[in-house]
């Protein structure tokens, strides 16, 4: 299964992030800015509003003073007038000590402190201005004037003048519509702002959805290689198939005993593999029933049939159906090498035990027989056709003598006494025995040392022995003018030194190549069938294997025998 990259996914989520966080400061500056401006030029339109008015009521006080009519009288109607204009909070006119003359409304009250106000202004006759709050939070933008002296100079003398000389026009201008306008920008931004921080949390969001997502993508992985892990570290080959037979998991070492490759095992129909029939995989697979430990086995490439236990259990789905099942193999050929070994070894010691009986029994009469044979070969010394039965029967015995000897060096136990030799040594030492025979019999005998070690740990006597059997029992399968070769070299591996007997004879017949290690079985008819017995046990005491190849591959006759005994011996023993 494959997973995609979420890490792309990031890319969109940072990128709306980004372009929120960029928006964000970019429109809280231009906001700020925004009601920075709005309010200086509000308050700058009320002040040109308020100075403005000022003028009227010092143009209009002016005039009336012009007129000569009740001054006192229009002048209070002027400023009720201006406090009636809606921008208008109220109006009022103090004289110098700040008593009031003129006043528009009741609101004025509030507007205290002008006093201490006036007084701490640079320059009394420039108009000043406000903010105050009145006790209702309505704020008041409040403008204040002294009255110019130079603009009533005609009426100086005049008492009524004198009230007025240094007297202050006040103006309240309402400040509701600027707070209005105010208040709405205030209202856009925050709603803008919103806008933006649901965009933001919402890209926040989808990276934490990424991220959980990548790390449960990153858990999955983790999870599928160790459960793959897990399957391929099984000591036991494990698939899975669907209900078709189709292969859909499969860890290392079941491709190993099924003898395929990745490729393979995925293409292939596993009917062609193993038999569904006999291993019971149809039968799970129809029935979803277990199938535990049946015995099969499976022609390998090589043609060697390998020995398996299998285990099918079916895998049901949701409704109960089958729709596949879980094989498990185990390769058996360890268990079967070693039931054999037991099984021979039990054969063996029972053998043995009766060989040494029956030897020791044997052993007695026969030197007798060879005494009176020897004497009665002495006494017909002048009858030669009748000494030659008596020398036939001394040749005998000494047969009878050498099987019995076989025999118990086959019974007794063997211990090897090894030491460091040179390997091509002893291959020299056997083949000079035999030389003298196979020139007789027009065999030749090809050498091949060079691979040798030059120093391994053995028994010389025992593996001296074992290659003289090997040897020995080539030569009596070949022909004239037929070739043997004998040689040793250490393994690829460097773990064991292999020594080979190969001829081009006819090879032994399949059925009997699980016999010959047996002993007395033998197919010449002057052979004891003790040789590769005793070769088999020489060698498993040395912790070595024997092998035998026939016919040789890509022939179809001949022999190979392959001894290996293991470099670290000296170790094991
Ligand atoms: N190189 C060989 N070529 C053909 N057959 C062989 C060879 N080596 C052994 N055999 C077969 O194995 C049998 C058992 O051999 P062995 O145990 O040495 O007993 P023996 O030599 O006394 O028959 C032989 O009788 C022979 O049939
Ligand atoms: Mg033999």
């Amino acid at each position: 299964m494959k997973i995609s990259q979420p890490r792309k996914l990031y890319i969109p989520a940072m990128i709306i992030v980004a372009v929120v966080l960029t928006l964000l400061v970019f429109i809280g500056f231009s906001t700020y800015r925004h009601l920075n401006h709005a309010r200086s030029d509000a308050l700058k339109f009320l002040h040109q509003r308020g100075v403005a008015t000022i003028a009227i009521i010092e143009t209009s006080i002016r005039s009336i003073w012009g007129i000569g009519a009740s001054k006192e009288e229009s002048i209070d109607q002027l400023i009720s007038e201006i406090g009636k204009n809606e921008y208008v909070a109220y109006a009022y006119m103090v004289n110098k000590e700040y008593e009031i003359l003129h006043h528009s409304n009741h609101l004025l009250t509030q507007s205290t402190g002008l006093g201490l106000w006036l007084n701490q202004m640079p320059d009394a006759k420039q108009i000043s201005s406000r903010i105050i709050t009145l006790s209702d939070g309505t704020k008041v933008y409040e403008l204040a004037e002294t009255i110019r002296p130079l603009s009533l100079h005609r009426l100086q003398d005049s008492e009524d003048f004198l009230k007025y000389n240094g007297g202050i026009i006040v103006v309240g201008l309402s400040m509701a519509t600027y707070e209005t306008a105010q208040q709405q920008d205030f209202h856009h931004a925050i709603v803008m702002l919103s806008i933006l921080a649901i965009l933001g949390g919402g890209a926040f969001f989808f990276i934490f959805v990424i991220h959980q997502y990548h790390r449960m993508n990153y858990r999955l992985r983790d999870t599928q290689e160790y459960t793959r892990q897990v399957v391929d570290s099984m000591a036991n080959g494990l698939l899975s198939i669907d209900d078709s037979g189709r292969v859909l998991s499969y860890n290392n070492l079941s491709l190993e005993i099924l003898g395929l490759t990745r490729a393979e095992i995925q293409q292939l129909d596993l009917r062609k593999v193993i038999d569904f029939q006999a291993s019971g995989i149809s039968q799970t697979l129809n029935q979803c029933s277990a199938i535990l430990d049946r015995e099969i086995s499976i022609a390998q490439h090589n043609g060697e049939q390998w020995p398996l236990s299998i285990s099918v259990t079916p895998i049901l789905a949701a409704e109960g159906a089958c729709q596949g099942a879980v094989i498990i193999l185990r390769d058996l050929r360890e268990i079967k090498l070693l039931e054999e070994r037991l099984l021979r070894t039990e054969k063996l010691a029972a053998l043995g035990k009766l060989s040494a009986a029956v030897a020791h029994e044997i052993r007695n009469p026969l030197s007798s027989i060879r005494g009176f044979a020897k004497f009665l070969s002495h006494a017909l010394k002048d009858r030669p056709k009748d000494r030659e039965y008596a020398d036939v029967m001394v040749k005998e015995v000494d047969r009878i003598n050498r099987v019995v000897t076989d025999l118990l060096n086959f019974a007794r136990p063997l211990e090897p006494e090894p030491e460091y030799v040179n390997p091509a040594g002893l291959i020299d030492h056997t083949l000079r025995l035999v030389e003298g025979d196979a020139q007789s019999r027009g065999i030749t005998i090809d050498v091949d040392t060079q691979n040798s070690p030059s120093r391994v740990y053995l028994d010389p006597d025992q593996i001296t022995h074992v290659l003289l059997n090997l040897v020995l029992n080539a030569l009596q399968a070949l022909d004239s003018g037929q070739s043997m070769n004998v040689g040793v070299a250490l393994d690829a591996d460097l773990s064991a030194v292999s020594f080979w007997v190969e001829d081009d004879g006819p090879g032994i017949e399949k059925d009997h190549i699980k016999k010959i290690f047996d002993p007395f079985f033998t197919k010449r008819e002057k052979g004891t069938g003790l040789g590769l017995a005793i070769v088999q046990k020489i060698v498993e005491n040395h912790h070595g294997k024997v092998q035998v190849v026939t016919p040789l591959q890509g022939k179809t006759h001949g022999c190979r025998f392959v001894v290996s005994i293991p470099m670290d011996l000296e170790a094991r023993l």
